[in-house]
């Protein structure tokens, strides 16, 4: 017997549980040539997934209503007939939701358990992490002592963000949804100054405060008005990474928000999208500079881990709504 859940409706505005079918089936699981039996242990929840529930055009494609969803997961081999992997083995890839499943092999990758957590593979040395390393120094160009503000700071990517600006010798201010979050920020990623953007009435205000010189590099992961207040800091040059929207992921109408660019041609300021898929060719490059840093303690990580494979659906609802601190993560 195995648990499945699939996409039962394209979510309005905010998803509900009832957008998520639960599903006990008993299928075959005997395996070819070529295939192995994967056992899921560890389940990415992810904000981009909300994208993939509706029906509009993407860089991914949307899911398919009464199909599995699919996401980032850890696996663990239970009986293979494929030579490049073993029974015991552990791998990360694209999967679908569900307890057991059988794959050809294809774009998974082996993660070692004795190098770090499971968990990790999904966040810091994951697709989390990589986006973070990537985003800030491809499109970033952080320069030591200039002035880096990320919004989503006490998130998967946002806290990995800070971090690496730190490192590379960055005055930081992060900005967050709770005074637990903002403490966290300082205290356990050392963050310079941290905003928390639910209690403050003038963010423009209070940006410019705890940035006195001004914004240098702009890590978006949140759009809104957040951003916009972060548009009336920046400085000639600066360059700022739109790396997600979560701020306007649930809205049902076109959201407005400030006219952008007399800010870049006043201040000759680079804003670019960005997708961590697009810098494939740099991941190891990336890889190897986060273990590094990890090994050496100058970049930690925090996970917020749910337990239950049936808690999948409710831990992505929770992320939406702010209650990760760092990488969300289902254990199954
Ligand atoms: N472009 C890429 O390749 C790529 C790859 C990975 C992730 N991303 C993007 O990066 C961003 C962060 O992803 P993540 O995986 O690290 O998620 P995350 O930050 O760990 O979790 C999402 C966080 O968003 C915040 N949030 C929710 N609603 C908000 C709102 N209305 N305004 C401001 N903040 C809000 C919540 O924190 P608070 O408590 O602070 O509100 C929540 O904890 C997302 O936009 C995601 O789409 C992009």
């Amino acid at each position: 017997m195995i648990q499945t859940i699939l996409l039962k409706n394209r979510p309005v505005g905010e998803p509900k549980i009832s957008d998520f079918e639960f599903k006990k089936e008993d299928i075959d699981l005997s395996i070819t040539d070529g295939e192995l039996l994967l056992e899921t242990e560890y389940i990415s929840v992810d904000p981009y997934l909300r994208g993939r529930m509706s029906s509009a055009k993407s860089y991914v494609p949307p899911f398919e209503l009464d199909k599995p969803i699919s996401s980032g997961i850890v696996a663990k081999v239970i009986a293979t007939k494929n030579e490049n992997y073993k029974e015991g083995d552990f791998v990360s890839g694209l999967l679908e939701w569900k307890t057991k499943q059988v794959s050809n092999g294809e774009n998974l990758q082996k993660v070692n358990k004795d190098l770090a957590p499971l968990s990790a593979y999904l966040g810091i040395i994951g697709m989390t992490g990589l986006t973070a390393y990537l985003g800030l120094n491809e499109i970033g160009k952080p320069k030591s002592g200039e002035t880096l503000v990320v919004s989503g700071a006490a998130g998967a990517v946002g806290s990995v963000v800070g971090q690496i600006g730190k490192i590379l010798g960055l005055n930081v201010i992060g900005i967050a949804g709770s005074d637990e979050k903002v403490d966290m920020l300082t205290s356990e990623f050392g963050f310079d100054h941290g905003i928390n953007y639910k209690t403050t009435e003038n963010m423009k205000e209070a940006i410019e405060k705890a940035a006195p010189n001004g914004v240098d590099v702009y890590f978006d992961n949140v759009g809104g008005p957040i951003s916009d207040a972060v548009l009336f800091n920046i400085n000639q040059f600066a360059r700022i990474i739109i790396c997600g929207a979560i701020s306007v992921y649930n809205k049902t109408e076109t959201p407005m928000s400030v006219s952008v660019q007399p800010f870049l041609v006043k201040n000759s300021a680079l804003m670019q999208g960005f997708i961590v898929s697009n810098y494939a060719k740099k991941f190891p490059e990336a890889m190897k500079q986060l273990s590094t840093w990890l090994k050496e303690d100058k970049l930690t990580y925090s996970e917020t881990i749910v337990e239950g494979f049936d808690n999948t659906p409710q831990a992505f609802l929770d992320m939406m709504n702010g209650k990760n601190k760092g990488k969300m993560i289902v254990k199954a």
